[in-house]
C-alpha cells in the first residue's frame, strides 16, 4: 500500500455493533412476522429458536449433539483492517460461546467498496478473521463478498453443543448473582478514538478486550454447571440484561457502581462523545428499567452498544467464588430478584 494509511472507520457511517438495527425496530419487524405465523414452529428439534431472542439458534441432531448457528457482521470499528477482522470474528464466534457451543466452521460475509479501497485491505480483514477463527479451533470454509459503498465484515458461525448442557438466556433463577466477564464502554471508546478525542494508547484495553475470545469464559461456565448466559453486544449491558429478564421471567438488579469500565470511558463522556446506538438502546429500555439514582454518565455506559463484549452470566451463589477465580476479568455486578414492576433495576 502507498501513501497515507487508510482510515477504515471513514468507510463506516456507524461503527461496529452500534450499527445494529435498534431493538425497538427489530421487535416491530419480528412481531409483524409473528402475527403472520412465520416465526411459529413446534418442531421439537429446534431447542432454541427466535422467540426468546437468544444469541444463536440450537438445533438437535441427536440426543447428545446439537448444531449452534449464528451470523454477525458490521462496519469497521477500528482503522486497522487486520484488527477489524479479528474483532469482527471474535464478536461472531461469541454468540456460539454464549450458547455453550464449540465453534466448528465459519463463512465470511463481506461488503467492500472496491472503487475506493485496494484488494489488500480486504485481504487483511479476512486474514484477521481467519486467524481469530483458527485461534477458536474452528475453520473458515467459505464466504461471500459483495460490492457496497460501505465496508462491512463478519461471519456466520456453526458450532456444536450438547443439548443437555446449553447456556441460554432463559434460565436465570432468583438468588443468582450476575457476573460480567469484560468491562463496558467499547462504543464510547471507539467513537472517541475515531473522533480523535483520545489516542490509540488510551483505547488499548478496549481493543484488547474486543479481540479476545469468550471461549474460556464459556467453557468455565459449562464446567461450573451454569446454564444462563448471554453476550453483551449492540443492545448494551441493560438491553441484553432485559432479554435475560424477559426470557427467564425474573428481574435483574445491576449494581451501577460495580460495573467495570474501560479506562477512557469517563474521558470520552467528559468530551461529549455519544453514539446513536446508545440513544436507540435507551428508547428500547424506556418503561422497562428502574434507573434508581443512576447518574447521566451511568445511564450512558449502561446503554452503550458493545462490540465483542463479555458474557453476562447468572451464577448460583454457591458457585460464585470458584467461577470468579476461574475466569480472568470476571466481576460480580448484581443479582437476580423476584420479578417486579421493572424487569431491570439499577441500584
Ligand atoms: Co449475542
Ligand atoms: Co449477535
Amino acid at each position: 500500500m502507498t501513501g497515507a494509511p487508510t482510515r477504515l472507520t471513514r468507510f463506516a457511517s456507524c461503527a461496529g455493533c452500534a450499527a445494529k438495527l435498534g431493538a425497538t425496530e427489530l421487535s416491530a419487524v419480528l412481531e409483524s412476522l409473528a402475527r403472520s405465523d412465520t416465526l411459529r414452529t413446534d418442531d421439537p428439534r429446534l431447542l432454541v429458536g427466535r422467540d426468546t431472542l437468544d444469541d444463536a439458534a440450537v438445533f438437535a441432531l441427536s440426543e447428545d449433539l446439537a448444531l449452534v448457528q449464528t451470523v454477525d457482521f458490521f462496519p469497521p470499528i477500528v482503522d486497522d483492517p487486520y484488527l477489524f477482522g479479528q474483532i469482527a470474528a471474535a464478536n461472531a464466534l461469541s454468540d456460539v460461546y454464549a450458547m455453550g457451543g464449540q465453534p466448528l466452521t465459519a463463512l465470511n460475509i463481506a461488503a467492500f467498496p472496491a472503487d475506493e479501497l485496494g484488494p489488500e485491505v480486504l485481504a487483511e480483514v479476512l486474514r484477521g478473521g481467519e486467524d481469530k477463527v483458527r485461534e477458536a479451533g474452528a475453520l473458515v470454509v467459505g464466504g461471500h463478498t459483495i460490492i457496497d459503498r460501505e465496508m462491512k465484515y463478519g461471519l456466520s458461525v456453526t458450532g456444536r453443543a450438547h443439548p443437555a448442557h446449553l447456556l441460554t438466556n432463559a434460565t436465570a433463577q432468583v438468588g443468582d448473582r450476575l457476573v460480567l466477564t469484560k468491562p463496558i464502554g467499547t462504543g464510547l471508546v471507539t467513537t472517541a478514538l475515531r473522533d480523535e478525542v483520545i489516542a490509540a494508547d488510551d483505547a488499548a484495553d478496549a481493543i484488547a478486550a474486543m479481540r479476545a475470545l469468550n471461549g474460556a469464559a464459556s467453557r468455565a461456565a459449562l464446567a461450573s454447571g451454569l446454564t444462563c448466559a448471554t453476550d453483551i453486544t449492540g443492545f448494551g449491558l441493560l438491553g441484553h440484561a432485559l432479554h435475560v429478564a424477559r426470557a427467564s421471567a425474573v428481574t435483574l438488579r445491576i449494581h451501577g457502581a460495580d460495573v467495570p469500565l474501560f479506562a477512557a470511558v469517563k474521558r470520552a463522556l467528559d468530551a461529549g462523545v455519544h453514539t446513536a446506538g446508545a440513544s436507540r438502546n435507551a428508547r428500547f429500555l424506556e418503561g422497562s428499567v428502574d434507573w434508581g439514582n443512576a447518574t447521566d454518565d451511568q445511564r450512558a455506559w449502561l446503554t452503550d452498544p458493545q462490540t465483542s463484549g463479555g458474557l453476562l452470566l447468572a451464577v448460583p451463589p454457591s458457585r460464585l467464588e470458584r467461577f470468579l477465580a476461574r475466569v480472568d476479568g470476571a466481576v460480580s455486578i448484581g443479582d437476580v430478584i423476584q420479578p417486579g414492576d421493572a424487569p431491570v433495576v439499577v441500584a
